[in-house]
Parts: C-alpha cells; structure tokens; sequence
C-alpha cells in the first residue's frame, strides 16, 4: 500500500478547482480509483465505509449491476439527442412513472441537468405562472431561515441570506422574503402576519420538506408543510417542495410530501433520481401550472430548455434505477438503518460538545456545540477507514440504502469514537 499521490493527481490538481473548498489550506482530497456498494477504493490501497453515498444520490450503492446494464443498453442506441423538436422512450416513460409516483395532479415533468437547475425552473414557472395570467409583480419567494436549494444564482437567493454558505453574497443576489418554518402556533401566527404583508409581491413559497439538508440537517414535523399549504391557499400562493435532498427513500416514504400528505404545486427532484449515476433532475409541476402555460401567446411558453436536459442515458438510469425501488424492499431497509443509525448514535448523547443527536430516515445527525478543525476531525475518520463529510456543527451519515448492517456499524462506531 502506497499513500504516494499518483501522477495523474498531482497534475491534475494543478488545473482543477474544488468544490466548497478553500483550496489553499485544506488537505489534498482522496485519489479513487473505484467504488463499489457502499466502498470507495483508493488508489493508494485504502477501502473507505461511505456514509454519504456521494451526496446522498448513491441510494442502491455504487455501481448497481441493474444500473449499470440499463446505461449499457442505452449507450449501444442513443446516449443523448437534443429535446427541442424530438422525444425519446426513456424520457417519456420517466416522466409518466414520475406522476404515478407522485401524489395528485403533479404529472407535468421538466427534465434538467442538476438540481439548482430544478430549482431555477420551479422558481422560473411559479414567477411566469402569474405573469402569464397577467398579473404583474408577483416575483419574489418566501423561503425559509436554514434553507438550502443550491448553487445557481435564483437558487442561492433563496437559501438562508445570514446563515448559509451564500451569505457572502448578500446585496447581490435578488432579495427574497426569509421567515422561520412556522413550527408553532406563535411562529404561525408571526409567518402569516409576514405572509400577508408580502401577498402581492409572492409568487411562492418554496421550502425543503421535513428536513432542511446542507443548512444543517434540521428536522421538522409534518404538521408545519399542512400548515405552509393551507396558509398557501388561503393568500393564493404557490407551494415549492424541494425533494432534492428528501426524494426517493431518505427520509423514509417515497417522498416527504407523501409523508406530509400535502399535495404542493411545484416538486423539484434531483440526487438520487438516477440511483446516483449521473446528473438528472426534474422539475414537476400540477395541472393548473401546466395549463397557465398552454395558449396562442408563443411568449406564454416556458423559454428553458438545457442542452442535455432528459439526457437518454441518465434517464435510462433513473427508470433503472425507479425498477429497483420497484423490485427490492427499499423503504423496510431505509426502515431498518434508522433503527441502526438511532442505536448506533445514542452514546454520543450527553457527550461533551454533543448539543443534539437526531434520526429520520437514512439521516443519522451528531450535532455538535462547535466544529473547531474540520479538516482534522475529516482526517481522523479517514484514519479509521470511513468516509464521513462533517459540515458547520454536523456530522452526519446518509449511506445508500443496501448498506451492510456490519458497515453500519463501522460508521455509527467511528463517530461515537471520535465524538468521544
Ligand atoms: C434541497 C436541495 N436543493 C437543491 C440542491 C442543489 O442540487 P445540485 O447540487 O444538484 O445543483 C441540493 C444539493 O445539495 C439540495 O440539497
């Protein structure tokens, strides 16, 4: 076993910019040179345990076997062909299992390349929703303290302004309406008095469902989206679920809005959409949205289109990938690791610096009073032979649902070690 940085690496990073990272003072990141299930392989010999399944998309483990045939076949006939003016079988049965999955009438589907994008597309169709009906000046987004909904300039304004990784950008994104989640009779009293103030300027309200992620994992009950759909209906507001983060298993139903049973106007997908295989997201819409865009007016039209928007191999994937959710019992093994991650996690409680420890789903979360050297406490779980992303005050564990019960352990052990 060699900890000798490949060639490839070293040349590589001369060029390459980082994500989320501050490139001069953090570590090198971890040469891979495959996965498999719920394993990274490093190129110097090393097997990590991953307790994030690649951010949180890798829900069947890496490298699924069912995936990868159907990207297999689909790669012999048509990897991609542009959308504008032609359609292709993966796409269109993507989009019909979509709306059998989802509740109501959300059964009009968007195809896009990523996340943020899903989220510029909802917030694109709400703002265009009233325009269209020729309402003017209804522009603006309730959203929400803790919020997170991605890295595109729409999507950034409506996360968290004060607390969020775009704080630094404040003044310069489009300024949107912040509130806190309306979790109790007096936060629901001051959210519509916030509600009513803004009415005719709002065009929706867009919220993570029972759990805000990258802004630090917080939990909310069901109760709180019922009341985020009625006040919606009560001021003529449209409701944005973003299930980027909470879709397809993690939070232990299909999708949280099922979980909340509350029907909202716009859902937007991404993640574990393709089993983690590739980038995919969706942006699905009710019939009346729809509809607002259906008319003789060609500017009436949604003017959005990605260049690989329902790319046929990713959508190959997904529909792959939808089979397995189909075929294998997902949501009892998403039911059995929240057992596990509760148990696992358990002795953190108490612990010195330990403020909070919390599971829902798949989402096991040790909340701590302060994180002083991130980079240091990364370092350590590597040491210990596991893959674990703290961010902010968190360490968290999102595995892929098929995880084995004993590498569960490994992970749940490795945090309560190095909590301790
Ligand atoms: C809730 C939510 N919305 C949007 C996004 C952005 O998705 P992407 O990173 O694919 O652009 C994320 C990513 O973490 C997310 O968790």
């Amino acid at each position: 076993m060699s900890k000798e940085q490949p060639d490839w690496m070293t040349q590589g990073l001369a060029h390459l910019w980082r994500p989320y990272t501050q490139m001069k003072t953090a570590a090198p990141p971890l040469a891979v040179a495959r996965t498999e299930g719920s394993r990274i392989y490093l190129e110097d010999g090393r097997v990590l345990i991953d307790g994030i399944a690649s951010w949180w998309t890798a829900c069947h483990g890496y490298n699924h076997p069912a995936i990868r045939a159907a990207v297999e076949v689909q790669i012999e006939t048509m990897p991609h062909v542009m959308f504008g003016g032609l359609v292709h079988r993966p796409a269109a049965d993507l989009a019909c299992r979509l709306s059998a999955f989802l509740p109501g009438d959300l059964q009009h589907v968007f195809l896009s390349d990523s996340g943020s994008v899903a989220v510029e597309v909802a917030i694109k169709m709400a703002v265009q929703y009233w325009l269209n009906q020729g309402i003017r000046g209804r522009t603006k987004c309730l959203a929400f303290k803790g919020a997170y909904h991605g890295d595109t300039f729409a999507a950034m304004a409506v996360c968290d302004p004060d607390e969020g990784m775009h704080a630094h950008f404040k003044g310069v994104l489009a300024e949107q309406i912040i509130a806190d989640l309306p979790e109790d009779d007096e936060k629901l009293a001051a959210f519509e008095t916030i509600v009513a103030l803004h009415a005719d300027r709002l065009a929706a309200i867009i919220v993570e469902p029972l759990v805000q992620g990258a802004g630090g994992m917080i939990f909310h009950e069901a109760h709180v989206l019922r009341r985020l759909r009625a006040i919606a209906d009560k001021y003529d507001l449209l409701l944005i679920f973003d299930e980027i983060f909470t879709g397809f298993g993690r939070t232990g139903s299909m999708f949280a809005c099922e979980e909340a049973q509350v029907v909202p106007d716009i859902v937007t997908l991404s993640k574990a959409l393709t089993g983690g295989t590739m980038a995919l997201a969706a942006t699905v819409a009710r019939r009346k949205i729809f509809e607002a865009f259906l008319s003789d007016d060609p500017v009436h039209a949604l003017m959005h289109g990605p260049t690989f928007m329902a790319n046929a191999l990713a959508c190959a994937a997904a529909n792959a990938s939808l089979d397995l959710f189909a075929a294998e019992p997902r949501l009892a093994q998403v039911a059995a690791i929240s057992r596990a991650l509760a148990q696992g996690l358990e002795p953190c409680r108490g612990r010195k610096n330990v403020r909070d420890v919390r599971v829902k789903g798949a989402i096991g979360v040790v909340e701590l009073d302060e994180m002083t050297d991130l980079d240091a406490l990364k370092g350590r779980f590597i040491e210990k032979g596991v893959f674990v992303r703290p961010f902010g005050r968190i360490i968290y564990l999102t595995p892929a649902f098929t995880i084995a019960e004993t590498d569960l352990a490994c992970l749940t052990e490795a945090i309560v070690k190095v909590v301790g």
